[in-house]
Protein backbone atom coordinates (compact mmCIF):
# COMPACT_ATOMS: atom_id res chain seq x y z
CA UNK A 1 0.00 0.00 0.00
CA UNK A 2 1.19 3.18 -0.95
CA UNK A 3 2.63 5.58 1.82
CA UNK A 4 -0.20 8.51 2.67
CA UNK A 5 2.23 11.38 3.85
CA UNK A 6 0.09 14.29 5.79
CA UNK A 7 -0.26 17.20 3.56
CA UNK A 8 -1.42 20.65 4.69
CA UNK A 9 -4.88 21.47 3.04
CA UNK A 10 -4.76 23.64 -0.33
CA UNK A 11 -5.86 26.82 -0.50
CA UNK A 12 -8.42 27.43 -3.12
CA UNK A 13 -7.06 29.79 -5.40
CA UNK A 14 -3.89 29.94 -3.50
CA UNK A 15 -5.67 33.15 -2.00
CA UNK A 16 -2.99 34.80 0.42
CA UNK A 17 -0.32 32.55 -0.29
CA UNK A 18 3.18 33.92 -1.00
CA UNK A 19 5.05 32.53 -3.68
CA UNK A 20 7.70 34.74 -4.39
CA UNK A 21 9.76 37.61 -3.28
CA UNK A 22 9.44 40.93 -5.65
CA UNK A 23 10.62 44.91 -5.25
CA UNK A 24 8.59 45.24 -8.73
CA UNK A 25 5.10 45.76 -7.30
CA UNK A 26 3.32 45.63 -4.47
CA UNK A 27 -0.75 46.09 -3.80
CA UNK A 28 -1.86 47.49 -0.84
CA UNK A 29 -5.44 46.07 -1.25
CA UNK A 30 -6.59 47.24 2.44
CA UNK A 31 -5.90 51.13 1.40
CA UNK A 32 -6.21 50.87 -2.08
CA UNK A 33 -2.93 51.43 -2.80
CA UNK A 34 -0.29 50.06 -5.54
CA UNK A 35 3.05 50.98 -5.88
CA UNK A 36 5.85 50.65 -8.50
CA UNK A 37 9.68 49.98 -6.50
CA UNK A 38 8.45 52.20 -4.10
CA UNK A 39 6.58 54.88 -6.02
CA UNK A 40 2.81 55.02 -5.31
CA UNK A 41 0.86 54.79 -8.64
CA UNK A 42 -0.93 57.99 -8.08
CA UNK A 43 2.22 59.78 -7.95
CA UNK A 44 3.18 58.01 -11.78
CA UNK A 45 -0.28 58.51 -13.08
CA UNK A 46 0.15 61.69 -15.92
CA UNK A 47 3.61 62.05 -14.61
CA UNK A 48 5.78 59.90 -15.60
CA UNK A 49 5.03 57.88 -19.83
CA UNK A 50 5.22 54.13 -20.18
CA UNK A 51 8.49 54.40 -20.98
CA UNK A 52 9.80 55.47 -18.07
CA UNK A 53 7.80 52.94 -16.20
CA UNK A 54 9.05 50.02 -17.71
CA UNK A 55 12.94 51.38 -17.24
CA UNK A 56 12.14 51.89 -13.86
CA UNK A 57 10.28 48.56 -13.36
CA UNK A 58 13.29 46.49 -15.18
CA UNK A 59 16.07 48.63 -13.91
CA UNK A 60 14.91 50.12 -10.57
CA UNK A 61 15.27 53.61 -10.92
CA UNK A 62 13.79 56.62 -13.13
CA UNK A 63 15.39 57.33 -16.01
CA UNK A 64 17.11 60.92 -16.37
CA UNK A 65 16.20 62.96 -19.89
CA UNK A 66 18.70 61.92 -21.75
CA UNK A 67 18.54 58.44 -20.96
CA UNK A 68 15.19 58.21 -21.59
CA UNK A 69 15.52 59.66 -25.09
CA UNK A 70 18.26 56.69 -25.46
CA UNK A 71 15.62 54.32 -23.91
CA UNK A 72 12.47 55.49 -26.04
CA UNK A 73 15.04 55.33 -29.27
CA UNK A 74 15.95 51.64 -28.58
CA UNK A 75 12.60 50.42 -27.92
CA UNK A 76 11.16 51.95 -30.98
CA UNK A 77 14.24 50.94 -33.07
CA UNK A 78 12.87 47.59 -32.26
CA UNK A 79 9.66 48.00 -33.67
CA UNK A 80 10.31 45.84 -36.80
CA UNK A 81 8.91 42.43 -37.47
CA UNK A 82 10.11 39.29 -39.05
CA UNK A 83 8.53 39.28 -42.48
CA UNK A 84 7.39 35.52 -41.60
CA UNK A 85 5.40 36.93 -38.38
CA UNK A 86 3.81 39.48 -40.25
CA UNK A 87 2.77 36.90 -43.02
CA UNK A 88 1.35 34.82 -40.19
CA UNK A 89 -1.00 38.00 -39.03
CA UNK A 90 -1.99 38.32 -42.61
CA UNK A 91 -2.90 34.45 -42.77
CA UNK A 92 -4.97 34.42 -40.10
CA UNK A 93 -8.79 34.22 -40.11
CA UNK A 94 -10.74 37.71 -40.34
CA UNK A 95 -12.86 36.96 -37.19
CA UNK A 96 -10.16 35.36 -35.46
CA UNK A 97 -9.56 36.23 -31.57
CA UNK A 98 -6.96 38.73 -31.37
CA UNK A 99 -5.63 37.22 -28.14
CA UNK A 100 -5.33 34.36 -29.85
CA UNK A 101 -3.28 35.58 -32.80
CA UNK A 102 -0.88 37.55 -29.93
CA UNK A 103 -0.26 34.29 -28.11
CA UNK A 104 0.60 32.52 -31.29
CA UNK A 105 2.83 35.43 -33.29
CA UNK A 106 4.47 35.93 -29.81
CA UNK A 107 4.99 32.31 -29.48
CA UNK A 108 6.71 32.40 -33.19
CA UNK A 109 8.76 35.19 -32.54
CA UNK A 110 10.89 32.74 -30.79
CA UNK A 111 11.87 31.21 -33.78
CA UNK A 112 13.43 34.26 -35.82
CA UNK A 113 14.90 35.59 -32.75
CA UNK A 114 19.05 35.45 -32.95
CA UNK A 115 18.69 35.28 -28.99
CA UNK A 116 15.73 33.37 -29.08
CA UNK A 117 17.38 29.86 -27.46
CA UNK A 118 19.56 31.72 -24.89
CA UNK A 119 19.41 32.36 -21.55
CA UNK A 120 22.28 34.86 -20.98
CA UNK A 121 21.84 38.17 -18.51
CA UNK A 122 22.58 39.95 -21.67
CA UNK A 123 20.21 37.53 -24.53
CA UNK A 124 17.91 38.52 -21.99
CA UNK A 125 18.00 42.44 -22.12
CA UNK A 126 18.19 42.28 -25.64
CA UNK A 127 14.89 40.06 -25.85
CA UNK A 128 13.61 42.02 -23.34
CA UNK A 129 13.27 45.10 -25.40
CA UNK A 130 12.54 43.33 -28.53
CA UNK A 131 9.31 41.51 -27.40
CA UNK A 132 8.16 44.74 -25.24
CA UNK A 133 8.59 46.59 -28.59
CA UNK A 134 7.44 43.63 -31.13
CA UNK A 135 4.19 43.16 -29.02
CA UNK A 136 2.80 46.14 -29.88
CA UNK A 137 4.16 45.88 -33.62
CA UNK A 138 1.90 42.90 -33.80
CA UNK A 139 -1.24 44.40 -32.44
CA UNK A 140 -1.26 47.56 -34.52
CA UNK A 141 -0.37 45.28 -37.89
CA UNK A 142 -3.21 42.69 -36.72
CA UNK A 143 -5.48 45.27 -36.75
CA UNK A 144 -3.94 47.01 -39.49
CA UNK A 145 -4.40 43.79 -41.35
CA UNK A 146 -7.98 43.22 -40.69
CA UNK A 147 -8.90 46.18 -41.54
CA UNK A 148 -7.63 46.01 -44.93
CA UNK A 149 -5.14 48.86 -44.03
CA UNK A 150 -1.63 48.94 -45.08
CA UNK A 151 0.56 47.93 -41.88
CA UNK A 152 2.32 50.97 -41.03
CA UNK A 153 5.88 51.85 -39.79
CA UNK A 154 6.97 53.36 -36.43
CA UNK A 155 7.37 57.40 -36.35
CA UNK A 156 10.60 58.14 -34.71
CA UNK A 157 9.26 60.99 -33.41
CA UNK A 158 6.81 59.67 -31.25
CA UNK A 159 6.71 58.36 -28.19
CA UNK A 160 5.50 54.38 -27.61
CA UNK A 161 1.67 55.39 -26.06
CA UNK A 162 1.23 57.77 -29.32
CA UNK A 163 3.57 55.48 -31.85
CA UNK A 164 1.12 52.62 -30.60
CA UNK A 165 -1.67 54.51 -31.59
CA UNK A 166 -0.43 55.84 -34.85
CA UNK A 167 0.49 52.23 -36.12
CA UNK A 168 -3.04 50.93 -34.77
CA UNK A 169 -4.84 53.82 -36.33
CA UNK A 170 -3.21 55.13 -39.16
CA UNK A 171 -3.15 58.42 -37.42
CA UNK A 172 -1.46 60.55 -35.22
CA UNK A 173 -4.15 60.86 -32.58
CA UNK A 174 -4.69 64.34 -30.67
CA UNK A 175 -2.43 65.20 -27.78
CA UNK A 176 -5.34 64.82 -25.06
CA UNK A 177 -5.59 61.09 -26.36
CA UNK A 178 -2.13 60.14 -26.10
CA UNK A 179 -1.38 61.36 -22.97
CA UNK A 180 -4.52 59.41 -21.62
CA UNK A 181 -3.39 56.30 -23.53
CA UNK A 182 0.07 56.51 -22.12
CA UNK A 183 -1.30 56.68 -18.17
CA UNK A 184 -3.56 54.06 -19.18
CA UNK A 185 -0.75 51.88 -20.26
CA UNK A 186 1.17 53.31 -17.01
CA UNK A 187 -1.49 51.60 -15.14
CA UNK A 188 -1.37 48.34 -16.77
CA UNK A 189 2.15 48.01 -16.26
CA UNK A 190 2.68 45.51 -13.22
CA UNK A 191 0.39 44.30 -10.71
CA UNK A 192 2.13 41.94 -8.24
CA UNK A 193 1.47 37.82 -9.00
CA UNK A 194 -1.70 38.22 -11.07
CA UNK A 195 -2.20 35.24 -12.71
CA UNK A 196 -0.20 35.34 -16.21
CA UNK A 197 2.78 37.36 -13.84
CA UNK A 198 2.43 33.84 -12.06
CA UNK A 199 2.35 31.83 -14.99
CA UNK A 200 5.41 33.84 -16.65
CA UNK A 201 7.52 33.20 -13.27
CA UNK A 202 6.26 29.90 -12.86
CA UNK A 203 7.54 28.98 -16.99
CA UNK A 204 10.76 30.78 -16.55
CA UNK A 205 11.49 28.49 -13.37
CA UNK A 206 12.37 25.64 -15.71
CA UNK A 207 14.37 27.47 -17.87
CA UNK A 208 12.47 27.85 -20.95
CA UNK A 209 12.94 31.36 -22.58
CA UNK A 210 11.20 34.59 -22.31
CA UNK A 211 8.81 33.88 -25.46
CA UNK A 212 7.61 30.73 -23.72
CA UNK A 213 7.15 32.47 -20.53
CA UNK A 214 5.40 35.80 -22.81
CA UNK A 215 2.75 32.55 -24.52
CA UNK A 216 2.04 31.56 -20.43
CA UNK A 217 1.39 35.06 -19.69
CA UNK A 218 -1.05 35.40 -23.07
CA UNK A 219 -2.57 32.56 -22.55
CA UNK A 220 -3.52 33.20 -18.83
CA UNK A 221 -4.10 37.14 -19.26
CA UNK A 222 -6.54 35.93 -22.24
CA UNK A 223 -9.68 34.99 -19.63
CA UNK A 224 -12.72 36.68 -18.46
CA UNK A 225 -11.46 36.49 -14.63
CA UNK A 226 -8.57 37.93 -15.74
CA UNK A 227 -7.68 40.58 -18.82
CA UNK A 228 -10.30 39.21 -20.89
CA UNK A 229 -12.87 40.77 -18.67
CA UNK A 230 -12.36 44.63 -20.24
CA UNK A 231 -13.98 42.89 -23.38
CA UNK A 232 -16.87 41.78 -21.07
CA UNK A 233 -17.06 44.69 -19.80
CA UNK A 234 -17.89 46.25 -23.64
CA UNK A 235 -20.37 43.69 -24.03
CA UNK A 236 -22.15 44.43 -21.20
CA UNK A 237 -22.28 47.77 -21.63
CA UNK A 238 -23.75 47.34 -25.44
CA UNK A 239 -26.14 44.88 -24.36
CA UNK A 240 -27.53 47.30 -21.46
CA UNK A 241 -27.89 50.56 -23.92
CA UNK A 242 -30.09 52.49 -21.87
CA UNK A 243 -28.91 53.80 -18.10
CA UNK A 244 -32.72 53.89 -17.09
CA UNK A 245 -32.13 49.88 -17.83
CA UNK A 246 -28.92 49.18 -15.75
CA UNK A 247 -30.80 48.49 -12.03
CA UNK A 248 -33.15 45.61 -13.67
CA UNK A 249 -30.03 43.85 -15.72
CA UNK A 250 -27.41 44.14 -12.86
CA UNK A 251 -30.31 42.70 -10.40
CA UNK A 252 -31.13 40.36 -12.92
CA UNK A 253 -27.53 38.98 -13.14
CA UNK A 254 -27.03 38.51 -9.41
CA UNK A 255 -29.87 36.84 -9.08
CA UNK A 256 -29.16 34.48 -11.40
CA UNK A 257 -25.52 34.11 -9.70
CA UNK A 258 -23.55 35.70 -13.08
CA UNK A 259 -20.93 37.52 -12.48
CA UNK A 260 -20.52 41.46 -13.18
CA UNK A 261 -17.24 42.09 -15.14
CA UNK A 262 -14.76 44.41 -14.24
CA UNK A 263 -16.05 44.41 -10.45
CA UNK A 264 -14.33 42.68 -7.43
CA UNK A 265 -10.78 41.60 -7.00
CA UNK A 266 -8.71 39.19 -5.19
CA UNK A 267 -6.49 41.90 -3.59
CA UNK A 268 -8.33 45.04 -3.37
CA UNK A 269 -10.74 45.49 -0.45
CA UNK A 270 -11.39 48.89 -1.10
CA UNK A 271 -11.41 51.10 -4.58
CA UNK A 272 -9.13 49.93 -6.78
CA UNK A 273 -6.50 53.02 -7.17
CA UNK A 274 -5.97 52.09 -10.77
CA UNK A 275 -9.96 52.31 -11.57
CA UNK A 276 -9.91 55.95 -9.76
CA UNK A 277 -7.67 57.25 -12.62
CA UNK A 278 -9.49 55.56 -15.30
CA UNK A 279 -12.96 56.49 -13.97
CA UNK A 280 -11.70 60.21 -13.98
CA UNK A 281 -10.49 59.38 -17.85
CA UNK A 282 -13.73 57.94 -18.64
CA UNK A 283 -15.63 60.96 -17.91
CA UNK A 284 -13.41 63.01 -19.42
CA UNK A 285 -13.16 61.48 -22.89
CA UNK A 286 -17.19 60.24 -22.74
CA UNK A 287 -17.83 64.37 -22.39
CA UNK A 288 -17.66 63.44 -26.48
CA UNK A 289 -21.63 63.22 -27.55
CA UNK A 290 -20.82 59.88 -29.05
CA UNK A 291 -19.74 58.15 -25.97
CA UNK A 292 -21.86 60.05 -23.37
CA UNK A 293 -24.46 57.22 -22.65
CA UNK A 294 -21.56 55.03 -21.92
CA UNK A 295 -20.25 57.19 -19.11
CA UNK A 296 -23.44 57.43 -17.66
CA UNK A 297 -24.75 53.56 -18.05
CA UNK A 298 -20.91 53.09 -16.24
CA UNK A 299 -21.96 55.18 -13.71
CA UNK A 300 -25.19 53.84 -13.13
CA UNK A 301 -23.40 49.93 -12.87
CA UNK A 302 -20.81 50.99 -10.57
CA UNK A 303 -23.65 52.55 -8.08
CA UNK A 304 -25.53 49.45 -8.15
CA UNK A 305 -23.09 46.49 -7.99
CA UNK A 306 -21.51 48.77 -5.15
CA UNK A 307 -25.20 49.09 -3.01
CA UNK A 308 -26.22 45.32 -3.79
CA UNK A 309 -22.83 43.33 -3.26
CA UNK A 310 -20.38 45.67 -2.11
CA UNK A 311 -18.36 45.37 -4.48
CA UNK A 312 -15.63 48.07 -6.17
CA UNK A 313 -14.82 48.10 -10.19
CA UNK A 314 -11.81 46.83 -10.77
CA UNK A 315 -9.09 47.96 -13.24
CA UNK A 316 -10.91 46.29 -16.66
CA UNK A 317 -14.30 48.44 -15.70
CA UNK A 318 -13.44 51.78 -16.97
CA UNK A 319 -10.65 50.50 -19.03
CA UNK A 320 -13.15 49.59 -21.45
CA UNK A 321 -15.10 53.15 -22.03
CA UNK A 322 -11.82 54.68 -22.54
CA UNK A 323 -10.23 52.57 -24.92
CA UNK A 324 -13.75 52.09 -26.88
CA UNK A 325 -14.04 56.61 -26.67
CA UNK A 326 -10.32 56.43 -27.88
CA UNK A 327 -11.39 54.43 -30.85
CA UNK A 328 -10.04 50.63 -30.23
CA UNK A 329 -12.67 48.28 -30.93
CA UNK A 330 -13.65 45.98 -27.75
CA UNK A 331 -12.01 42.97 -29.39
CA UNK A 332 -8.40 44.57 -29.02
CA UNK A 333 -8.98 45.90 -25.35
CA UNK A 334 -7.29 42.59 -23.66
CA UNK A 335 -4.06 42.95 -26.45
CA UNK A 336 -3.82 46.43 -25.27
CA UNK A 337 -3.96 44.96 -21.45
CA UNK A 338 -1.11 42.62 -22.42
CA UNK A 339 1.30 45.33 -24.50
CA UNK A 340 0.97 47.33 -21.33
CA UNK A 341 1.57 44.39 -18.63
CA UNK A 342 4.66 43.10 -21.14
CA UNK A 343 6.62 45.22 -19.07
CA UNK A 344 5.93 43.83 -15.61
CA UNK A 345 5.81 40.30 -16.83
CA UNK A 346 9.51 40.94 -18.48
CA UNK A 347 10.45 42.49 -15.34
CA UNK A 348 8.98 39.67 -13.56
CA UNK A 349 10.43 37.08 -15.29
CA UNK A 350 14.36 38.75 -15.23
CA UNK A 351 13.64 39.01 -11.40
CA UNK A 352 13.01 34.97 -11.19
CA UNK A 353 16.11 34.46 -13.41
CA UNK A 354 18.35 36.33 -11.07
CA UNK A 355 17.27 34.15 -8.40
CA UNK A 356 16.15 31.21 -9.64
CA UNK A 357 14.65 28.21 -7.94
CA UNK A 358 11.67 25.82 -9.85
CA UNK A 359 8.65 26.87 -9.32
CA UNK A 360 6.95 23.62 -8.47
CA UNK A 361 4.24 23.29 -5.45
CA UNK A 362 2.25 20.13 -4.75
CA UNK A 363 -1.11 18.88 -4.40
CA UNK A 364 -3.03 17.20 -1.98
CA UNK A 365 -4.23 14.16 -3.20
CA UNK A 366 -7.82 13.12 -2.92
CA UNK A 367 -8.11 9.64 -5.49
CA UNK A 368 -7.93 6.36 -4.35
CA UNK A 369 -4.73 4.00 -3.72
CA UNK A 370 -6.22 0.74 -3.59
CA UNK A 371 -6.90 -0.24 -7.06
CA UNK A 372 -5.85 -3.37 -8.62
CA UNK A 373 -5.62 -3.59 -12.81
CA UNK A 374 -7.90 -5.40 -14.98
CA UNK A 375 -6.34 -6.27 -18.67
CA UNK A 376 -7.66 -4.79 -21.24
CA UNK A 377 -9.69 -7.63 -22.36
CA UNK A 378 -11.14 -8.05 -19.26
CA UNK A 379 -12.45 -4.30 -18.82
N1 LIG B 1 -19.82 40.01 -9.61
C1 LIG B 1 -20.60 39.48 -8.68
N2 LIG B 1 -20.13 38.93 -7.55
C2 LIG B 1 -18.82 38.91 -7.37
C3 LIG B 1 -17.94 39.44 -8.32
C4 LIG B 1 -18.48 40.01 -9.46
N3 LIG B 1 -17.71 40.54 -10.40
N4 LIG B 1 -16.67 39.30 -7.87
C5 LIG B 1 -16.76 38.68 -6.70
N5 LIG B 1 -18.05 38.45 -6.40
C6 LIG B 1 -18.56 37.84 -5.19
C7 LIG B 1 -18.57 36.32 -5.29
O1 LIG B 1 -19.76 35.84 -5.83
C8 LIG B 1 -18.39 35.94 -3.87
O2 LIG B 1 -19.61 36.14 -3.19
P1 LIG B 1 -20.12 35.10 -2.12
O3 LIG B 1 -19.06 35.12 -1.06
O4 LIG B 1 -21.42 35.67 -1.73
O5 LIG B 1 -20.17 33.78 -2.82
C9 LIG B 1 -17.42 36.98 -3.33
O6 LIG B 1 -17.64 38.13 -4.13
C10 LIG B 1 -15.97 36.58 -3.39
O7 LIG B 1 -15.67 36.14 -4.72
P2 LIG B 1 -14.49 35.17 -5.09
O8 LIG B 1 -14.83 34.47 -6.35
O9 LIG B 1 -14.11 34.32 -3.92
O10 LIG B 1 -13.32 36.19 -5.34
P3 LIG B 1 -11.99 35.87 -6.08
O11 LIG B 1 -10.93 36.61 -5.38
O12 LIG B 1 -11.79 34.41 -6.24
O13 LIG B 1 -12.24 36.43 -7.54
C11 LIG B 1 -12.32 37.81 -9.40
C12 LIG B 1 -11.72 37.60 -8.01
C13 LIG B 1 -11.62 39.01 -10.03
C14 LIG B 1 -12.08 36.58 -10.26
C15 LIG B 1 -13.83 38.08 -9.27
O14 LIG B 1 -14.03 39.25 -8.53
C16 LIG B 1 -14.52 38.15 -10.61
O15 LIG B 1 -14.92 37.10 -11.15
N6 LIG B 1 -14.69 39.38 -11.18
C17 LIG B 1 -15.26 39.51 -12.52
C18 LIG B 1 -14.21 39.31 -13.57
C19 LIG B 1 -13.23 40.46 -13.63
O16 LIG B 1 -13.61 41.61 -13.64
N7 LIG B 1 -11.95 40.10 -13.69
C20 LIG B 1 -10.89 41.07 -13.79
C21 LIG B 1 -10.09 41.12 -12.53
S1 LIG B 1 -8.90 42.43 -12.55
Amino acid sequence: MATKTKRKQPVRGLEGVVAAETSLSYVDGQNGKLYYRGYDIDQLAGKVCYEEVVYLLWFGELPNAETLDDWRSQIVSEMRLPSQVLELLRLSPPGANPMVVLRTAVSSLGLYDADGGKNTAVANQRKSRRILAQVATIVAALHRIHQGEPVMSPDKSLGFAANFLYMFTGIVPPKLDQSIFDTLLVLHADHDLAASTFAARATVSTLAGMHSAMASALASLKGPLHGGANTRVMEMLEEIENPDAVDAYIDGMLASGQRIMGFGHRMYKTEDPRSRHLRRFSEKLCRRPQSRHLAEISHNIEARVLEKKGIHPNVDFYSATVQEALGIPKEYFTCIFAMARTAGWIAHMLEQFDDNRLIRPTSKYIGRFDRKLVPLAKR
